[in-house]
């Protein structure tokens, strides 16, 4: 079988889907698996641009430093090169849904739902909000990695 490749998807591409893309990243070396991942945004705003400052440093406090990643925009290809692909947040789905080729294999689902008990959930934009909401996406993330890993191990 191939290696298993994984794209989350938020808006912006510089809060919520670097910091999942880091926590997995962390967590599949930590468990010694081969997994492609990368992040990118339903939005072009933030495209070329360094994830946000906050978002930097709640991951430099876990010990990963996610300041040269680039935020990017999904695109249609993205379906045909990824075999998974999670949305951080119900609307992110709906947006995929939207751009997703009539044909492709990807699953696509929300993030969340990998977690027991938060089914249907958002992991919550912390864009507007506090270091404590930082804290919390960083959390969410953690354990849809962790989630991740037992899925692909
Ligand atoms: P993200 O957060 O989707 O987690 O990267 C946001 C980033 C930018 C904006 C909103 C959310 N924005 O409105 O520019």
């Amino acid at each position: 079988m191939s290696q298993p490749s994984v794209l989350f998807v938020c808006l912006g591409n510089i809060c919520r889907s670097p910091l999942a893309e880091a926590a997995l990243r962390a967590q599949a070396v930590a468990a010694g698996i081969a997994i492609t991942i990368d992040s990118a945004g339903t939005g072009d705003w933030h495209v070329g641009r360094p994830p946000d400052p906050r978002a930097v440093q709640v991951a430099r406090k876990y010990g990963l430093d996610i300041s040269g990643y680039r935020a990017r925009q999904v695109t249609e290809a993205d379906f045909l090169k990824f075999g998974h692909i999670f949305a951080l947040d119900p609307k992110n789905l709906k947006d995929l849904h939207h751009i997703e080729p009539s044909r492709h294999n990807a699953e696509l689902r929300l993030l969340m739902d990998l977690v027991p008990g938060r089914k249907g959930t958002a992991v919550i934009d912390p864009y507007y909000g506090d270091e404590q909401d930082f804290e919390q996406a960083w959390a969410d993330v953690s354990a849809a990695a962790q989630a991740l890993v037992r899925r692909f191990a």
